[in-house]
Order: C-alpha cells, then structure tokens, then sequence
C-alpha cells in the first residue's frame, strides 16, 4: 500500500455502492491521490450531493472533483476529457476505472434485442468509448513516470467485470440468469485483453476485475448464490 501512490484517478459510474466505496477508500489512502476525478450521470443531483458529503468528511476532500459523464453519450465523455485535461494540466492521467453498469432481470427466454443493446452500450461499447477519448491523457502520464513496468501508479485501465461474465464459471446460473449482462462482462473482459495487447506498447496497464462479493443488492443477490 505504501508504494500505491498516484496522481490523479477517474471514477467512472462513482456515485452508488461499489464506485461511492472505492471514493471513500480514495480519499482515505495514506496518500490520496493528488485529484480524484469522480463521475456520475447527474452531479446536481442527489446522486451527486451524496458524493459532495461523502468528501466533506474526509481531510484530503480538496482532491475530489466531481465531473458529469454518460458513458453511452460521446460528447459527455469528450467533455468529461476536456476538464480532467484542464484539472491535470500537462501530467495526465494515471488510473481510469470503468465502473458504470447497467443490467436487467433477463431469462434466456426473455432477453431481447433491445435489453441486451442496452446493456451493451453502457457495459461493453461505454467502457470502450471511455477509454479511447482518455487514451492520450494516460499516454502522457506513462511516459512522465519514472517508474519501472506497468502499475496502476504509473498509467492504467481498470474495467469492472463480473464473474459472471466468466466463460469458465458461468456464475450463479441456477439463481438468475442475466443474459445480457453476462455477455456484456464476457465480451467487457475480451476488450480488456484487446486492450492490453494494444495499450501495453505505451506501458498502460489494462486488466479486468471482479470487486468480489458487495455489500450491495446485486452483490448480496451474487454472494448468496455463489
Ligand atoms: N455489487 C457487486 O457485488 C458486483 C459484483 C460483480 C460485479 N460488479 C460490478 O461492479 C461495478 C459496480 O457495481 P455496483 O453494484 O456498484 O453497480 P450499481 O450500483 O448498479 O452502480 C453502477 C454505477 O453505474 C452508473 N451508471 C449507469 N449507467 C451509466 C451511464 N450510462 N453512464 C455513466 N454511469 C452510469 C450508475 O450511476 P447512475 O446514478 O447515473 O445510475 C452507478 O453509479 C459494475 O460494473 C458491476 O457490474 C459488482
């Protein structure tokens, strides 16, 4: 944890369970990241207000920068861009985490073409967006680093999976079934590995992850069923 030190990280889908705790965790680091760029569909929102809070009570608050940005709307990620550039001025970007996430309680039987393009477009082409546009910012910061590798200190992507978007495990079919969703991860962790294989030429560090069993309504629906 000591050598986990960053500059500057992007949140992206921050302002419910699994994004809000990886603010707060942010925030409280020994050394918190010098900004912390935290985004959501509706900063001027309640959504929003609760991130504003959750800051206030932290002494390193000053680092969050509460940014707005629909992963499904290109010129919002443009914009979202523009200001993270502003804020960083000349040092880039460090960490993008892909947090945002859609899903519907689908059957095999009830998926259709438009439940599955829509968790597709926030799931799997958003993450995919997002990065492309932010791909200079992190460039800028791997080539700026001293460090040795590839890490999240130095220039990386983090896409947020699911295990139940594993090939392998299939997770937790018998208690929901989630197709779209599935497929949405499965094909989140295929970009990831597209990524890496194209990223890792500029030392940018890309790798999917499952955040593990969440004190959340989808994770407390996962972990009774895994
Ligand atoms: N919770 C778990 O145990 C668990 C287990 C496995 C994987 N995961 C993964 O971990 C991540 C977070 O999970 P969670 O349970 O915290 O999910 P969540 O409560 O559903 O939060 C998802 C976030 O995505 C945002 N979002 C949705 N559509 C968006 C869009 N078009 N543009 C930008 N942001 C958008 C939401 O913001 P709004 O306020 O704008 O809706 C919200 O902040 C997800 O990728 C999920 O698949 C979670």
């Amino acid at each position: 944890m000591e050598d986990f030190r960053l500059e500057s990280v992007l949140l992206v889908g921050s302002d419910h369970k699994v994004g809000l705790g990886l603010v707060q965790q942010f925030l409280r680091l020994p050394h918190p990241p010098q900004q912390i760029f935290a985004t959501c569909r509706c900063p001027d929102g309640p959504e929003g207000q609760v991130l504003k809070d959750t800051a206030c009570r932290c002494s390193s608050h000053s680092a969050l920068v509460l940014l707005e940005l629909d992963v499904t709307d290109p010129d919002s990620i443009k914009e979202a861009a523009k200001k993270v550039k502003e804020h960083v001025a000349g040092q880039g970007l460090n960490l993008l985490i892909n947090n945002a996430d859609v899903t519907f309680e689908t059957t095999l039987d009830s998926e259709n073409a438009q439940t599955m393009a829509a968790v597709y477009a926030t799931n799997t082409i958003g993450p995919m967006q997002v990065c492309q546009v932010f791909l200079p910012l992190l460039k800028t910061a791997a080539w700026r680093s001293q460090r040795r590798g590839m890490s999240c200190s130095k220039a990386a992507i983090v896409n947020m999976s699911s295990r139940c978007g594993s090939l392998s495990v299939v997770d937790g079919w018998e208690r929901k079934q989630d197709v779209g969703y599935r497929c949405s991860k499965a094909a989140l962790n295929m970009l990831t590995r597209c990524q890496a294989r194209s990223y890792s030429f500029w030392n940018i560090l890309c790798i999917s992850i499952h955040p593990g069993g969440m004190n959340t309504q989808l994770g407390a629906e996962q972990a009774a069923g895994s």
